[in-house]
């Protein structure tokens, strides 16, 4: 399990052996501050899972794309998966392995297939017919071979939020199994085209392992399908998606994970891929905001506070629950408060009915924001974005600048 990234000693709260009070004296709020420590220990716990099977992780970009944290990741030998050309630029600015990136989305450009062929990236993970003929084409055009595998949909329920769920047969995501043997069967009689794998991604934030297995066994069965008629399998990607906790949430812990996953496998000469984003980073950030004011009326009680949606939309867009906790100390009366932000939105809002005592000035932690917090932030209301900073041990690392308001105009102009 992670440690949790808030350690509170003598009545002060650090991350690793820094007082958070320094750290928003240097670079105020609101900001988001990562863990090294817990990102390092989460990937090489995982990495560890696997040590005596051929395996690779390739980090979710999506989840947190900071350069500094790709390039830690990569520095200790991780893949990634990317979905866009602007992804791609990112690892290879991170100085990531691009023989290491596999390449998922179900609308990948001309422009991104072609740079990702140029790099000779380890697989595009195709989601349609259509896609597999422009890879064909465009590897053509380059005289190249592209890899890939196919991304299947099996149809399982992961039983997560519906909008991150991305394994029924409804969702938009692969293409079924008849289909996916058919593309197979195309694909072996493209010249521009190399198969190397099978590929699955079936939803984010899951905590039971049963979707797992249930997705991994449909995957074995196709490969054991496609062997039958001579198309051969080298490397099976299973995706992402295993979940933390946010509040009571019981998600498996990498071990039980890694115990499906191996048992299921026994025997298979089968290199396998996974996809983490959320369990890696998640738990190893926090948004650090300062109180604004303290709103009270009849009917409810507002803490309004300078980090709002466009910070962090999870709460906003899913009803996603954040712990978020008081680090000053103060003597004002517990209440019940809907935490909101300053953005022109009713659904702009980060905690509903959390009892906290709490006055204008107080710094609060919103917790668990390191995957899908700064990668899904906006400019929207005209708010620059955040600063985020990367705690090792006793140092501050600035990893992204606090932008400006004359980074907000940047690339506008006036009409003539
Ligand atoms: N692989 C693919 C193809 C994906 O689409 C995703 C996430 C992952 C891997 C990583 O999944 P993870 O291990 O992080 O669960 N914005 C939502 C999550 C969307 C996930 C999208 N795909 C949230 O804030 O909960």
């Amino acid at each position: 399990m992670t440690e949790s990234i808030l350690k509170l000693k003598e009545g002060k709260f650090y991350i690793e052996n820094v007082l958070v009070e320094n750290i928003v004296k240097v670079f105020d709020t609101p900001s988001y501050i990562y863990s090294k420590k817990i990102i390092l220990d989460n990937y090489l716990d995982f990495k560890s899972q696997f040590n005596n099977i051929d395996h690779l992780i390739c980090f979710a970009v999506k989840s947190n794309p900071n350069i500094a944290i790709l390039n830690l990741l990569a520095n200790n030998g991780a893949g990634f998966d990317i979905v866009s050309g602007g992804e791609l630029h990112r690892v290879i600015a991170a100085k990531g392995d691009p023989k290491k990136i596999v390449f998922s989305g179900v609308g990948k450009s001309k422009e991104d297939i072609e740079l990702a062929i140029k790099h000779d990236i380890l697989t595009f993970n195709v989601e349609s017919e259509a896609e597999l003929y422009r890879i064909q084409n465009t590897a053509k055009k380059l005289n190249k071979k592209a890899s890939i595998s196919i991304r299947v949909n099996p149809d399982v329920d992961p039983k997560t939020h519906p909008y991150i769920s991305t394994g029924l047969k409804d969702n938009k995501f692969g293409v079924d199994e008849h289909n996916a043997i058919s593309m197979y069967k195309i694909a072996k009689e493209l010249d521009s085209i190399e198969i190397k794998g099978i590929d699955c991604h079936i939803g984010s934030q899951i905590t039971e392992l049963q979707p797992f297995e249930d997705s991994i066994k449909k995957l074995l069965a196709l490969i054991d399908h496609l062997k039958s008629i001579g198309i051969l399998i080298k490397h099976m990607d299973i995706g992402g998606g295993i979940g933390i906790q946010y509040s009571d949430e019981v998600p498996p812990t990498f071990s039980d994970y890694a115990q499906t996953v191996k048992n299921i496998l026994k025997g298979r000469d089968l290199k396998i891929i996974f996809e983490p984003g959320r369990a890696l980073i998640g738990k190893a950030g926090i948004l650090l905001t300062e109180v604004e004011y303290i709103k009270n009326s009849s009917e409810k009680n507002f803490m309004i506070i300078n980090a709002a949606m466009n910070d962090l939309m999870r709460p906003a867009l899913y009803g996603a629950f954040h712990e978020i906790k008081n680090l000053s100390p103060t003597d004002s009366e517990e209440k019940n408060y809907d935490i909101v932000g300053p953005v022109c939105e009713t659904g702009d809002f980060l905690g509903k009915d959390r009892l906290l005592s709490a006055e204008e000035g107080n710094i609060l932690a919103v917790l668990d924001v390191g995957a899908y917090g700064m990668s899904m932030s906006s400019n929207y209301n005209s708010r620059p974005k955040a600063s985020e900073i990367l705690v090792d041990v006793d140092k501050l690392h600035l990893i992204r600048n606090r932008e400006t308001f004359a980074d907000l105009i940047n690339g506008e102009q006036l009409l003539p």
